[in-house]
């Protein structure tokens, strides 16, 4: 009988990890330093909490379950946000305003399998809880971007998208699109830049809207808002604007955004987009607690992990593997019984210590076998232990020196 692993998800293999983990280490890096705090919630919660508000795209892409023999309905998360809002919700009044946590949850979404689509990914959230004001945007977008540079991108290859749900739907209102169509005007717009146009095209059709209606989105917009004009300002200020456009095809398909929404997009608009995310300043008052506005984002894995490898800033993780600091091998004879205390002292004095398990005692064929770990020193033992020493190998520059027992981790971490 043979396993495969569920469509939509990944084996993570050492190598593979060592890639995750360098890129979760951006994230925690740049969060960190912008002063959020990390938070972690249930992976699966009551099946309510996302048919309240997230939108039917999210919905309809839901891993739900009962309990065995249960009759409450659960869903694996898709998302953070509603745990998030819950969780502040849960907190009420008791929470110290400005709220900032972080944190990277693994997501569960049952969607069509494809290029930097998974059903199951890792996604950091970062969100401002407490602040209105453009300033708080401004601050986590500019966290999404610290991590980015830290991974070696840079606003050649990046853009940040910034739009406003407000002005769109003003832009779609002027158009003549009617008050009961926009709900599906909006979700078209969002979902324009992932169809082919001649598909749009059939989708205007079969909902009555006029092409006209949406072409003005085509072209450089100026708009005089002012929040925008406040959060362009606040961008400048913290060095971010070659970074950033304002771009009002972007909508974004959850529907509890309230006003700014943005995406991080690679710049030529090679993958789907890196990041998503925007105010929700009433999710939290829904869910039962103070009325509180919040602005964040989720960034996912899978899409950023593409971006890093087209651009070659990331291999396939083995460059990430830990090397050792030392392998010791045994020549032989009496030697064999050193081999155990010496990696135990080894490991004791916190270096990364390896060793042989082969049969051999052919010293040629050990450093080969410690060459091929990238060691940067192997330790030999062999018969100058009659002499309380031992070789020492610098595997760079291939020199062997004749050290003390006692100088042993000396030696190695000079
Ligand atoms: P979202 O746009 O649904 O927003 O997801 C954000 C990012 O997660 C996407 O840009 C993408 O990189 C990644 N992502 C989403 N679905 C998948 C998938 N099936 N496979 C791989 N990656 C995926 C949210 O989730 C909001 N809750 C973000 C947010 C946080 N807004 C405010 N705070």
């Amino acid at each position: 009988m043979t396993f495969q692993s569920p469509k939509g998800t990944r084996d993570f293999f050492p190598q593979n990890l060592a890639a995750l983990h360098h890129i979760e280490s951006a994230w925690r890096n740049a969060s960190v330093n912008a002063g959020f705090d990390e938070i972690e919630g249930p992976t699966f919660e009551h099946l309510d909490l996302y048919t309240v508000k997230s939108g039917d795209g999210i919905v309809s892409e839901l891993f739900s379950f009962t309990r065995a023999g249960g009759d409450v309905d659960y869903a694996l998360r898709p998302e953070f946000t509603p745990t998030l809002a819950r969780m502040a919700a849960a907190k009420g009044r008791s929470l110290t305003l400005p709220t900032k946590w972080f944190g990277i949850p693994s997501h569960f979404r049952a969607e069509r399998p494809q290029r930097g689509r998974l059903r199951e990914f890792k996604q950091w959230n970062v969100d401002l809880l407490g602040v209105d004001k453009p300033s708080a945007d401004a601050e986590v977008i500019a966290t999404a971007i610290h991590a980015l540079a830290n991974l070696g991108l840079s606003h050649d290859d990046i853009v940040v998208r910034i739009s406003h749900r407000d002005v769109v739907v003003k832009m779609l209102q002027e158009n003549g699109v009617p008050e009961d169509k926009l709900p599906i005007a909006l979700t078209l717009l969002d979902k324009r830049e992932k169809m082919a146009p001649d598909v749009f095209a059939k989708k205007l059709t079969e909902n009555d809207l006029e092409p006209a209606c949406f072409e003005q989105f085509d072209g450089d917009t100026v708009i005089d808002h002012e929040e925008l004009t406040s959060l362009q300002d606040e961008l400048n200020a913290w060095g971010i604007s070659d970074w950033c456009t304002f771009d009002f095809n972007i909508v974004r398909g959850l529907a509890y955004y309230t006003g700014i929404v943005f995406e991080i997009h690679e710049r030529s608009g090679a993958e789907r987009a890196i990041a998503g995310g925007g105010r929700y300043d009433k999710l939290i008052e829904m869910f039962g607690g103070p009325s509180m506005p919040a602005v964040g984002f989720g960034m996912g894995d899978v899409v950023l992990s593409l971006v890093l490898k087209d651009k070659k800033l990331l291999g396939d993780g083995s460059e990430f593997l830990p090397k050792p600091d030392v392998f010791v091998i045994s020549a032989g004879g009496d030697a064999d019984a050193h081999l155990a205390p010496t990696i135990a002292m080894l490991r004791n004095a916190g270096l990364h210590a390896r060793m042989t398990y082969r049969a051999t005692r052919n010293v040629g064929k050990l450093l080969t076998e410690a060459a091929k770990t990238d060691t940067r020193f192997t330790l030999i033992l062999g018969e100058e232990l009659t002499r309380g020493t031992v070789v020492i190998k610098d595997m760079n520059s291939g020199e062997q020196t004749e050290v003390a027992l006692s100088d042993i981790v000396s030696h190695i971490t000079a």
